[in-house]
């Protein structure tokens, strides 16, 4: 289906970096996760109409720990401590995706770090389904 891509580093970030030091990133850039539970980058998503859609984060994980975060939309958790495993590099980028229900209109989708560890590097997150009639941006 249709996608439309939201890069992190135009979101709203709350503790945490905008990167460009590791190759193969979208965009301008990445967010560098402060290594702190709760740090969390957020995008405003807008859907054409009310569905599930499909969220995917694109991301890069160079330790061998795992970096879990929680998923919330419009405030409510669809993923809880959902794992971000190891890439392998820092340079090597994979996506994790889940499905969640937006709402007609705007919609905050939010990841969340739930360790010490923060969250991954993030790249992007990729909204698909049938509301969405935007070009990539990347
Ligand atoms: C390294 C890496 C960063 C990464 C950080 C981390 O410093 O260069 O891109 O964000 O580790 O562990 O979170």
């Amino acid at each position: 289906g249709a996608f439309t891509d939201y890069q992190a580093e135009t979101a709203t970030i709350a503790q945490g970096v905008v990167e460009s030091n590791h190759a193969g990133f979208t965009g301008s850039g990445f967010v560098n996760y402060a290594n702190v539970t709760g740090s969390y980058v957020e995008f405003s998503v807008s859907a054409a109409a009310a569905g599930t859609e499909t969220l995917t984060f694109r991301y890069a994980n160079g330790t061998t720990a795992d970096r879990p975060m929680t998923i919330t939309v419009n405030g409510t958790a669809v993923a809880t401590a959902r794992s971000f495993p190891s890439t392998g590099a820092w340079a090597t980028w994979q996506e994790v995706a889940l499905d969640a229900p937006l709402t007609a209109g705007a919609n905050t989708v939010r990841a969340t770090a739930t360790t010490e560890g923060g969250g991954p590097n993030l790249d992007r997150l990729r909204v698909t389904g049938a509301g969405d009639t935007e070009k990539p941006t990347s």
